[in-house]
């Protein structure tokens, strides 16, 4: 006997030749089929068919299931405005990744994780900005165009960007930095161009002391993250883009542990002796330079 369980979908539900494990898991699907939002009755449907599976074919033990239960209660001891441990756990089981992954607009510019530094307080900032305000680090020219699918420039975009300082420490891990240090919102120009003057970023672990980092350990997983430059697109119309830039060559690029890094997102990372640059920004050459075009999707 087939009931069904939400649009398009049925199940074996009565059938003497049903086992009991597809009973059970028919069963709590189907508790959720009356949800007053049909989005949560398939969404937790699934969770509850792929999570019964998982235990199924693993043959989970009762010990394996308490240890769950105390990594996911330690999880939460260790949380706070600061530091989210679930978000870390998604991140190195590879779910921020794959949301992303499946959500990419088509023929926009590949996404990637958000990370936990992001402030949306950045200050709003001149296009062209030195951002390197006197501290240590090689000098990088950060310049590119925002368009559309049609490699037409989109007007009123805005970059929103931030990195890690040279000692690989963000503000909030650093107290002895500006909260805005190394990050901005910059107004693109009505030809989607930009450009600001930045520092090299710097390989960085994810936080190692929790239930995850013991997670990392025990599995005997890398735990760095490849340099990489934060950046969020966005412009009226069009898909918002949260997405990561990572310069060629980084150490780290093939193992990141939170698989941000995708193809298209590698950029090139080269000596510049273009003087005027140099002159604008009152920095010797060869500098550092990085170019991008980002890609947004039009909305609907
Ligand atoms: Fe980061």
């Amino acid at each position: 006997m087939k009931t069904t369980f939400f649009k398009g979908q049925t199940m074996q539900t009565t059938s003497p030749a049903v086992s009991k494990t597809d009973a059970l898991t028919s069963e709590v699907m189907q508790s959720f089929a009356h949800a007053t939002d049909p989005r949560l009755a398939q969404v937790m449907g699934l969770l509850a068919k792929h999570l019964h599976a998982f235990v199924v074919e693993s043959k989970l033990t009762k010990e394996e299931w308490l240890r769950g239960l105390t990594f996911l209660t330690a999880s939460a001891a260790i949380t706070s405005e600061e530091r989210n441990e679930f978000s870390l756990f998604s991140d190195i089981m590879g779910i921020s990744s794959m949301v992303d992954v499946v959500s990419q607009p088509e023929g926009g510019t590949p996404s990637s994780v958000l990370g936990p530094f992001h402030n949306h307080d950045s200050r709003l900032r001149a296009n062209g900005s030195d951002l390197t305000e006197g501290q240590a680090g090689d000098r990088v020219w950060f310049h590119g165009r925002v368009v559309d699918a049609d490699g037409q420039p989109i007007q009123n975009a805005q970059i929103d960007f931030w990195q890690n300082a040279d000692n690989g420490l963000y503000p909030a891990q650093d107290p002895d930095q500006d909260p805005h240090n190394l990050r901005c919102k910059i107004a693109c120009e009505a030809n989607g161009s930009f450009n600001l003057l930045t520092i090299r970023p710097h390989p960085y672990t994810v936080p190692t002391d929790g239930p995850v980092g013991a997670l990392l350990a025990a599995s005997q997983r890398n735990i760095w993250r490849p340099a990489h430059y934060h950046v969020i697109v966005s412009a009226s119309g069009y898909v918002g883009l949260v997405t990561e830039l990572f310069p060629e060559g980084s150490a780290y690029l093939t193992e990141d542990t939170v698989f941000g890094v995708r193809p298209g997102l590698v950029v090139d990372f080269k000596p510049c002796h273009d003087a005027a640059v140099a002159q604008r920004f009152g920095i010797a050459t060869p500098f550092l330079e990085m170019s991008f075009e980002f890609c947004l999707a039009k909305q609907g």
